[in-house]
């Protein structure tokens, strides 16, 4: 029974103790914002700004204020006055270099700001401040995408500490870019075709999306060639390969031997040896890919397509693929056939 009123009478004492301490901290930070109540003075204010200026300054003995000493000090070094309070954010497969460094006031007021968040300034501006090559590429690329400036612009695609993807990427990439992909988008008075959907109704998806996502051959931010592509690929029927720059786009990872005139080992898609792409592809007018093959996905191996777009007419395309080659009825040729080894 003693030792119980004594832990009774303890506890009562250190709750006054701790009431006091608050009190004081109370009163001591009026005191403080009396002559520095600029810094809580912006619309979104840091929690314990607002409550104790102590938190995080303690005096160092000295007077305050006065011309010569500084009279504050912070009560621990940073990040780790930070990590006190907040997840620890240094880990991680991919961690933001000013993160990893602590320089948290890189990006952040202490005490208020005009952001949410407590951002220095809104996403992208608070990001261009140090990516300012990609803010110069976003003014003076042809093609820019609208999702790095509208919406939550940056933070829509990256994390601005780390993340568990590379590149800060807030998840995988592919499913990152068809959470917006995944319907058709009208824009002004252009359309884009819903990416989603030709990748579910296909099934033959191309080996550059599932080994390396979409940014492969896309840009996610700013390019110089339309549709954000990295390299240059003709829009439309025509291509001429003959300049191989014309098709620049596919050669970045296909061996541009593809188009050498005979082969018997460079493409499957020859007679004998003469190799038809370098046939359908490297002559004035020579056939887009794209008349062939679909890009993203196609309903048959090697994304061979069922029809192809053709001046306002999708136009027919029966292939058959045998084992030593295959044939082709289009509304360009009757039926033709070719065969790798000839009889
Ligand atoms: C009588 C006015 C006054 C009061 C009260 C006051 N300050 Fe200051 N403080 C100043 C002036 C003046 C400066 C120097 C000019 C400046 O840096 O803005 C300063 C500078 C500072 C600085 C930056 C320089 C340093 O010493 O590190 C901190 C931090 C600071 N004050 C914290 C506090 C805290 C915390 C309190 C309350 C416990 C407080 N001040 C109370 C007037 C005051
Ligand atoms: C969450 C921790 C934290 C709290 C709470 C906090 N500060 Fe600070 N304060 C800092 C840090 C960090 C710095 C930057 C120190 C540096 O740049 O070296 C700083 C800097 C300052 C400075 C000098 C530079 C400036 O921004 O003007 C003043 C003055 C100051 N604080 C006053 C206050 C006052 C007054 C309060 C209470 C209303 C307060 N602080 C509450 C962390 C805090
Ligand atoms: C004493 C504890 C404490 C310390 C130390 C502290 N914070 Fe905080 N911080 C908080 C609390 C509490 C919140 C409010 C969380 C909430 O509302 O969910 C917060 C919120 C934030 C927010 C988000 C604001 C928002 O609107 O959600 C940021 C950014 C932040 N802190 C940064 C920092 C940085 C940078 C430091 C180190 C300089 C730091 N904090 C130190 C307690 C702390
Ligand atoms: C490169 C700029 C940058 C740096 C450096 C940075 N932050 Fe942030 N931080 C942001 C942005 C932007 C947001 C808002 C995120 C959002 O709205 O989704 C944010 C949000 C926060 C939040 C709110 C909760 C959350 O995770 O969204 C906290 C807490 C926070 N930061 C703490 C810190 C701490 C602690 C550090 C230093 C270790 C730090 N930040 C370094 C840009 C930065
Ligand atoms: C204080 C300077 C600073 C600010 C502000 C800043 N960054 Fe960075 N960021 C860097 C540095 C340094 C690197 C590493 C070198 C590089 O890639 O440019 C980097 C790299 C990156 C990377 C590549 C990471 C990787 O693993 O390859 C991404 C993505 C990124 N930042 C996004 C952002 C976003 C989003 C914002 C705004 C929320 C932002 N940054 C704001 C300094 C900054
Ligand atoms: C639609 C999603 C998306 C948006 C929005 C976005 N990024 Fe990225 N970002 C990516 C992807 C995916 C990569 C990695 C692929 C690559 O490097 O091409 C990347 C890479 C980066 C890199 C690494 C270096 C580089 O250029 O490859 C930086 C830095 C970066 N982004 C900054 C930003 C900044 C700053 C913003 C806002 C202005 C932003 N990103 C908006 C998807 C996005
Ligand atoms: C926040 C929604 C959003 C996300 C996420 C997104 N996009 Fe987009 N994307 C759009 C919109 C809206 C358009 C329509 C054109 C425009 O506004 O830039 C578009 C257009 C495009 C275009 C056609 C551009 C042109 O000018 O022809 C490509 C290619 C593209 N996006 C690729 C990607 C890739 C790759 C990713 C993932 C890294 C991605 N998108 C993620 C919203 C998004
Ligand atoms: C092998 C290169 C390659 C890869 C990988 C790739 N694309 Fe494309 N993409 C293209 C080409 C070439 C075009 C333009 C020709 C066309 O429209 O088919 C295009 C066009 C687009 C368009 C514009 C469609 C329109 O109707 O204008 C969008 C949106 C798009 N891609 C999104 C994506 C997304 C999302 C991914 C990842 C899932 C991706 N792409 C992966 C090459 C690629
Ligand atoms: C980012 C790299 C990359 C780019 C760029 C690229 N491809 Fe591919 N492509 C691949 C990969 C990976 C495969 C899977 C087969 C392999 O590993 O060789 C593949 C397979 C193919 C196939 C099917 C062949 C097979 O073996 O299944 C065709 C057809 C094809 N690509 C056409 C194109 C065309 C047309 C372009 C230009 C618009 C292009 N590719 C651009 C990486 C790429
Ligand atoms: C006239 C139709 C046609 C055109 C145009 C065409 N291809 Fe093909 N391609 C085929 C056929 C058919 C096959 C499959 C051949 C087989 O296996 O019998 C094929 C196969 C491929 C393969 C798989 C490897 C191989 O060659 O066997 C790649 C990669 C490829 N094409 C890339 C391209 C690129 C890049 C272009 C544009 C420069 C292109 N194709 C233009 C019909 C075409």
């Amino acid at each position: 029974m003693k030792k119980f009123c004594t832990g009774i009478l303890l506890l009562g004492l250190l709750f006054t103790v701790l009431q006091s301490g608050a009190q004081d901290k109370k009163k001591e930070t009026a005191k403080c914002l009396e002559c520095h109540k600029k810094v809580n003075e912006n619309p979104f204010v840091h929690k314990p700004s607002g409550r104790s200026c102590l938190t995080c300054h303690e005096s160092n003995g000295k007077p305050h204020p006065s011309d010569k000493a500084e009279g504050f000090k912070l009560t621990e070094k940073l990040p780790a006055l930070c990590y006190q309070c907040h997840d620890d954010m240094s880990e991680g497969k991919s961690v933001h270099p000013p993160v990893k460094r602590g320089f948290c006031l890189d990006c952040h007021e202490v005490h208020s700001s005009k952001n949410q968040k407590l951002t220095f300034a809104a996403s992208p501006e608070v990001c261009f401040f140090c990516h300012s090559e990609l803010e110069k590429k976003a003014d003076n690329s042809g093609h820019v995408h609208s999702a790095i400036r509208e919406g939550n612009s940056c933070l829509t695609c990256h994390s601005p500490h780390m993340a568990s993807q590379p590149r800060l990427l807030q998840a995988e990439e592919k499913e990152l870019c068809l959470q917006c992909h995944d319907k058709v988008i009208r824009k002004d008075s252009l359309g884009f075709r819903n990416i989603k959907k030709e990748l579910e109704i296909n099934r033959f998806i191309h080996g550059a999306i599932e080994k390396n996502g979409c940014s492969g051959c896309h840009d996610p931010h700013a390019a110089t060639d339309s549709k954000l592509l990295k390299a240059a690929f003709p829009q439309g029927t025509y291509v001429n390969a003959k300049d191989k720059q014309n098709v620049a786009l596919c050669f970045k990872c296909h061996d541009p031997a593809l188009l050498e005139k005979k082969t018997t080992t460079l493409t499957s898609f020859r007679n004998g040896e003469q190799n038809l792409h370098f046939k359908h592809t490297y002559k004035f007018k020579g056939r887009n890919c794209t008349n062939c093959h679909g890009i993203h996905a196609g309903p048959n191996q090697f994304m061979l397509l069922d029809e192809v777009k053709f001046g306002n007419w999708m136009m027919p395309l029966k292939y058959t693929r045998t084992e030593q080659g295959g044939s082709c009825i289009t509304a360009c040729h009757a039926v033709k056939s070719y065969a790798r080894t000839i009889q």
